[in-house]
C-alpha cells in the first residue's frame, strides 16, 4: 500500500472518530417487539425445532447468541492488539505504518470496551471460551509469524463486517446493537483496507505451498470463530427439552446457514491471489460446506 494511501487512512481516523460513549444510544431500551440478532442469523432458525419455540424463547436465543458473537470479536480483538503492539515495535516510529497501527490499536481497545458494554446492556453472560479456542489463540498470537497472523485477523474482520451488515440494516434490531455494529463496520472497512494493501505484497511473492498454507491459516480462523458462536448452553437457558439433541442438529444447520450468509467476500478474497488449490479444496469443503 502506498504511503500517501495510509496518510489518508490515518487522517479520517484522527478526523472523524468515532466514540462509542457517544455514538450509541446507551440509555434507549429495547422496544417491545425488538430482537438482538436477525432471525436467520440464530442457530436454530431453518430447523423444525425453531417453529416450536414462542416468541420469547426466540428472542432469548438471539440476545444469547449475540452475546456470544460480541464476546468472540472482543476476545478475538485483544488477541489481536497483543500480536499489533508486538509487531509495531519493529517498525520506524514515524512510518505510515507504524502510525496506522497505533489508531487501530486505539480503535481496537475502543472496540472491545463497546462490546463489553453491549454485553452488560443485554444482561448477558457470555460462555467463555473453551481450552481448546484458549490454547489456539494463545499459540497463534505468540508464535506466527506476521503475514499469517495478518491473514488470520483479515479473515476474522471480513467476518465480522458481512455480520455487522446484517444486524445493523435489520430495522428489527434493538437500536444499540444496530449503532454498534455501525460503528464497527466503519471502523473495520478502514482496517480491512490497510490489511488488504498489506497482505497484497505477501501475496505477491507468494509459491504455491504458501498460498497453501495461508489458505489454511484463514480457514481455520473462520473455523475457530464459528465454532465459539454455538454452544449447548444456551439451548438450556431458553428451556429446551434436549439441549444436546439440539446443539447437534444446530451445529449442521449453521455450518450450511453460515456458508450462504458469510463466506463471500472470503472466497473472492482467497480465490483472488489462488488460494484454492488442489491441497485446500478439500479442507474448505470439509470443514466450512465451500463450494470452491
Ligand atoms: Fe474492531
Ligand atoms: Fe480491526
Amino acid at each position: 500500500m502506498k504511503a500517501d494511501e495510509i496518510e489518508r487512512l490515518i487522517k479520517i481516523s484522527k478526523e472523524r472518530p468515532l466514540m462509542p460513549e457517544t455514538y450509541v444510544p446507551w440509555q434507549e431500551d429495547p422496544l417491545q417487539d425488538d430482537l438482538y440478532l436477525p432471525e436467520a442469523l440464530t442457530s436454530l432458525h431453518g430447523l423444525p425445532v425453531y417453529d416450536t419455540l414462542t416468541p420469547q424463547q426466540k428472542k432469548d436465543l438471539g440476545r444469547h447468541e449475540i452475546v456470544q458473537v460480541l464476546y468472540s470479536y472482543g476476545w478475538g480483538e485483544a488477541l489481536f492488539c497483543v500480536f499489533m503492539s508486538r509487531y509495531a515495535l519493529q517498525l520506524p516510529t514515524d512510518s505510515p505504518e507504524h502510525r496506522f497501527l497505533i489508531r487501530e490499536i486505539i480503535e481496537e481497545y475502543r472496540h472491545q470496551e463497546m462490546f463489553a458494554q453491549a454485553i452488560t446492556r443485554l444482561k448477558g453472560i457470555p460462555l467463555l471460551q473453551t481450552p481448546a479456542h484458549s490454547f489456539a489463540g494463545r499459540v497463534s498470537t505468540r508464535y506466527l509469524p506476521a503475514d499469517y497472523l495478518f491473514m488470520g485477523s483479515l479473515a476474522v474482520e471480513l467476518i465480522t463486517d458481512v455480520y455487522g451488515n446484517y444486524a445493523r440494516r435489520a430495522p428489527e434490531i434493538y437500536k444499540v446493537i444496530r449503532k454498534v455494529f455501525e460503528l464497527h463496520n466503519i471502523e473495520e472497512g478502514r482496517h480491512i483496507l490497510f490489511t488488504k494493501g498489506l497482505l497484497q505484497s505477501y501475496t505477491a511473492e507468494a509459491g504455491y505451498i504458501k498460498k497453501t498454507l495461508y489458505s489454511f491459516v484463514i480457514l481455520m480462523n473462520i473455523y475457530f470463530v464459528r465454532t465459539m458462536y454455538i454452544r449447548k448452553e444456551i439451548y438450556e437457558r431458553i428451556g429446551l427439552a434436549n439441549p444436546g439433541a439440539v446443539f447437534k442438529q444446530a451445529q449442521q444447520n449453521y455450518r450450511t446457514k453460515f456458508t450462504q450468509n458469510c463466506l463471500g467476500q472470503i472466497i473472492e478474497f482467497v480465490d483472488s491471489w489462488g488460494g484454492f488449490n488442489n491441497a485446500t479444496r478439500w479442507a474448505w469443503r470439509l470443514l466450512l460446506k465451500a463450494k470452491v
